[in-house]
């Protein structure tokens, strides 16, 4: 909590270090209500920092300190200093050893950094600045040390008793307490530090390492979840095998621990051979899970392991670094992902992501670069920005450089960096060595905000043969950055001939043709024009081939280009993506105006590839499935919330009427036969089903809605049952409510299952939406101190149910706020996540501008605001 304006943190303010620690001893006497904590530093000054006043400052925050040692001499009062931000040691020796005993409150702690409690266990979260809440220490990024740690509790309550590396002492004490004692060979910093301590049981494996090596694989899970674990299992051999042959990349400690806890701030965490996740993240089995959460599961597991090279043995320098990890990491599970599953669609599924929200947040007033050059509050920076735009700056290197040589580069990046604290900037250069190629330009995509513009305009010119495309570049003004430099922009593009196929892309100039596919055209000014010769016919162009860059494209294809690109294009993702813009510029007429025609051409469009049984069903689903409300409220310049809503319904109600046959036709014949099986195939079977089923029941068919009734009693998979209930669920009356109770009987026991029962209701676009929301907010199960909790129910309802959320009478708008003064003092970092659907009001109209802006003022009127949420409310009003 701060009492005065807390101040921002600069990259330009950054010294390396005064103080290196080398070692850490740590010896925990855990209790939930207090435990004590004793900590032997080896500190010595850093030879390559500029000495300043001879003083240590260690950070701490809400420690107890009970006893403070030098080199075995117990300090008096006078010698040190404490604050509320840390410990300050006067004068000190050059090289030393510090003791200190501290007691801290677990039970209490409801922040969830730090140690803290969930239900019977003890856990962790350093990451970003929670060890300083743990010990006084230098909690920094680029402070490395070795740790042994030794953890003492009570051994029926605390059976188990982890830490990070390999375990190499156990001993049985006296008073019905035992201890195990850790050893991490590898030196880390704080934030990568864990703990578990609590009675959990085990699911065991092994892998064998491309070398050669035996590591044991533990999935700890609470007793009664001991059927979840498999597919996490399975998914972590799977990212292993991975890394070792796409990136050559091995593991490297003896045992490798992923502990599931029920109450956490985010996904997961990467610490070292002790990944701690959200249980939302392990834990599935067919009849709780749906594919969603099978698939989301995989890629956490993969992004959290992934981080041991890309995040531990390679760390941030500080935190203006994040996405150094972050984003490489995040590519690395995308590419995994698409390995295993279906490329094209994991790559619709991450440019949706980003449109829905990096795209808005980079045209916000928090956008900031991947690579920001200040904070107020660390925490505030997990942002879509850091992970998925810094997954494309990652991505584009890689296009740019080709598959070998991208390789070679990252090669060349872990062995050079291998046990060090770096930088973005060591990164590029990385990618330059290895390439011969000057990245000079491409490094703005680290240091500027904003999403470019390209507008691009093609012409063919049937005498010469050629077709020209120019191209320019422009980009918005972003807060603190009036005025952008031109990217370094690769654009794939493809031709198509009349008959559906690649024609060659040759630039004049070039004496040969290529062969037919696409071509990486790279864009460094803020102009250019390209003319391609060979060409006897006008192509229909293929722009942005794979989403290339994360940018957006204006361009002068018309409706019928798109529909061509839509049924022909080799590229899956620009399939997808022509057909989305179409759905995207026919509900914006609508929103506009409601007579606006549905066109027939459109329509037909939509039932061929309904009924192509050649493609990728997952895919189908996906060009079929409408842009969301809120991807379609970032295109508009004055967003009509109900416009868009009415819109939504119509068009989703006339695709319903007129594709009915075909719509009944696919719910049967992708109807589950087996038993639930989690494969790429399976999963679209079961996502094209359930979209014919929510065409025909939002359009009101009577055999859709009975179909609907027997899907939700009779499947045997969560997917299937979710997918129904939903539907019921938007319906309303008493058939919606009595399904709604036979699901919350039957899962009652099921805490990830309940999160789903509140975030249906959360979500269904009902009148009564934000009434229902309240009274749910008194519903026994429901509790603000667990963050799956208040994300299924209060962001879920902000987030998802756009027209009930931004109700005219502003009532959403101050419940929500009412959340947020409530959580603060409870959990800030979840707190000011809350917020981020109010950022953007001034999007909005002048009377839901006012609404909106008055509860952000009244958020800055809050007594004793944690630092989180007046960084977002203060740049959000200013
Ligand atoms: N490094 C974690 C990841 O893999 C995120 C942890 C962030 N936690 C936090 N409290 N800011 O994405
Ligand atoms: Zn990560």
């Amino acid at each position: 909590m701060y009492r005065e304006t807390p101040h921002p943190i600069h990259l330009k303010d950054y010294r390396p270090p005064e103080f290196l620690i080398d070692r850490v001893e740590l010896r925990f006497e855990l209790d939930p209500e207090c435990t004590r904590v004793e900590s032997r530093l080896a500190l010595r000054r850093n030879p390559a920092a500029t000495r300043g006043d001879g003083d240590l400052r260690l950070h701490g925050e809400h420690l107890k300190l009970t006893q403070a040692a030098i080199d075995g001499h117990v300090l008096t009062p006078a010698e040190y200093r404490v604050d509320g931000e840390g410990l300050t040691l006067h004068r000190v020796p050059d090289r030393f050893s510090l003791e200190t005993w501290v007691e801290i409150h677990p039970s209490l702690n409801t922040a969830l950094e730090g140690l803290y409690q969930s239900g019977d266990l003890l856990c962790t979260q350093c990451e970003a600045e929670g060890f300083r809440r743990i010990t006084y220490f230098l909690d920094r990024p680029d402070v490395m040390a070795r740790y042994t740690t030794t953890l003492i509790a009570d051994r029926t309550r605390f059976p188990v008793l982890l830490s990070n590396g390999n375990p190499i002492a156990h001993a049985e004490l006296p008073d019905g307490r035992h201890s195990v004692t850790w050893d991490d060979p590898f030196p880390k910093p704080s934030y990568l530090f864990a703990l578990v301590a609590g009675d959990l049981s085990v699911i065991e494996d092994g892998f064998v390492t491309a070398s050669g090596r035996d590591v044991k694989l533990r999935i700890f899970v609470e007793p009664h979840n001991l059927d979840k674990g498999d597919h996490a299992m399975r998914s972590l051999k799977k990212a292993m095998r991975w890394d070792e042959e796409r990136f050559g990349r091995e593991y490297d400690l003896d045992i490798y621990m992923i502990v599931a806890v029920s109450h956490f701030n985010m996904g997961a965490m990467e610490n070292k051979g002790l990944n701690v996740f959200n249980d939302k993240f392990v834990l599935a089995h067919p009849d709780t899970a749906t594919d969603v959460d099978f698939d989301g599961i995989e890629s956490v597991i993969a992004h959290e392991y992934f981080h041991n090279w890309t995040g531990n043995r390679i760390t941030c320098r500080d935190w203006f670094q994040l996405s150094l990890k972050e984003g490489f990491t995040v590519y690395r599970d995308q590419e995994f992902s698409s390995d295993v599953g279906s490329r094209a669609v994991k790559r619709i599924r991450d440019v949706r992501t980003l449109r829905a929200h990096q795209f808005p947040e980079d045209a916000g007033p928090l956008a900031h670069p991947v690579r920001p050059d200040s904070y107020i509050e660390i925490n505030n920076f997990y942002t879509n920005t850091v992970y998925d735009k810094g997954a494309e700056v990652v991505r584009m290197q890689a296009a740019l450089l080709g598959p070998e040589t991208f390789r070679r580069a990252t090669d060349l990046y872990f062995e050079r960096h291998d046990g060090q604290a770096v930088t973005t900037e060591d990164f590029v250069r990385c990618m330059e060595d290895a390439s011969g190629r000057d990245l000079t330009r491409f490094r703005r995509w680290y240091e500027q905000a904003g999403t470019p513009e390209l507008h691009i305009r093609g012409e063919y010119d049937a005498t010469a043969g050629t077709y020209s495309l120019s191209v320019r570049q422009q980009t918005p003004a972003t807060p603190g950055q009036p005025v952008k430099q031109p990217f370094h922009i690769p654009l794939a593009i493809g031709l198509l001939g009349a008959d559906g196929h690649d024609l060659p892309v040759w630039p004049a100039g070039e004496s040969e043709p290529p062969a037919p596919g696409t071509r990486l055209l790279e864009l460094t000014e803020p102009e250019h024009s390209f003319t391609f010769t060979g060409l006897n016919e006008r192509p229909v162009p293929s722009l942005l081939r794979g989403f290339s860059a994360p940018v957006r494209v204006h361009d002068d294809l018309s409706d019928a280009d798109r529909m061509f690109l839509m049924a022909h294009d080799s590229d899956g993702f620009n399939r997808w993506d022509a057909a989305q813009t179409l759905h995207e510029r026919l509900l914006l007429a609508l929103t506009a105006d409601a007579a606006h025609p549905i066109p027939e051409d459109y329509i037909a469009a939509c039932r061929r590839a309904l009924r192509d049984t050649t493609a990728d069903r997952a895919l189908l689903a996906e060009v079929l499935t409408l842009p969301s409300e809120t991807y379609l409220s970032d295109q508009m310049t004055v967003i009509d919330v109900d416009g868009l809503y009415r819109a939504h319904r119509q068009l989703t109600r006339r695709l319903g009427e007129r594709l009915r046959a075909d719509l009944l036709a696919v719910h049967h014949d992708n109807a589950e036969t087996g038993p639930y099986v989690f494969s790429p195939e399976a999963v679209g079977r079961r996502a094209l089903k359930n979209l014919a089923l929510a065409y025909l029941v939002r359009a009101g068919d009577e055999e859709g809605l009975a179909l609907c009734r027997a899907q939700f009693e009779a499947a045997h998979n969560m997917t299937d049952v979710m997918a129904a209930l939903r539907l019921l669920a938007e319906q309303g009356g008493a058939e919606a409510d009595a399904a709604l109770d036979t699901f919350h009987r039957r899962w009652a026991g099921e805490s990830l299952v309940l999160d789903k029962w509140f975030s249906v209701q959360a979500s269904a676009p009902r009148p009564d939406a934000l009434e229902r929301v309240m009274m749910l907010l008194k519903h026994p199960d429901y509790s603000a101190r667990n963050p799956n909790r208040v994300r299924a129910l209060v962001s879920t309802f902000s987030n998802v149910n756009q027209v009930r959320f931004h109700a005219a009478d502003g009532a959403g708008y101050h419940f929500l706020v009412d959340r947020v003064l409530e959580l603060d003092p409870v959990n800030p970092l979840l707190a000011a996540r809350l917020l981020k659907p109010l950022v953007r009001w001034r999007r909005f109209d002048p009377e839901r501008q006012t609404l909106m802006r008055a509860e952000l003022e009244r958020v800055l009127g809050g007594r004793d605001l944690s630092s989180d949420v007046f960084e977002v409310v203060s740049k959000a009003l200013a």
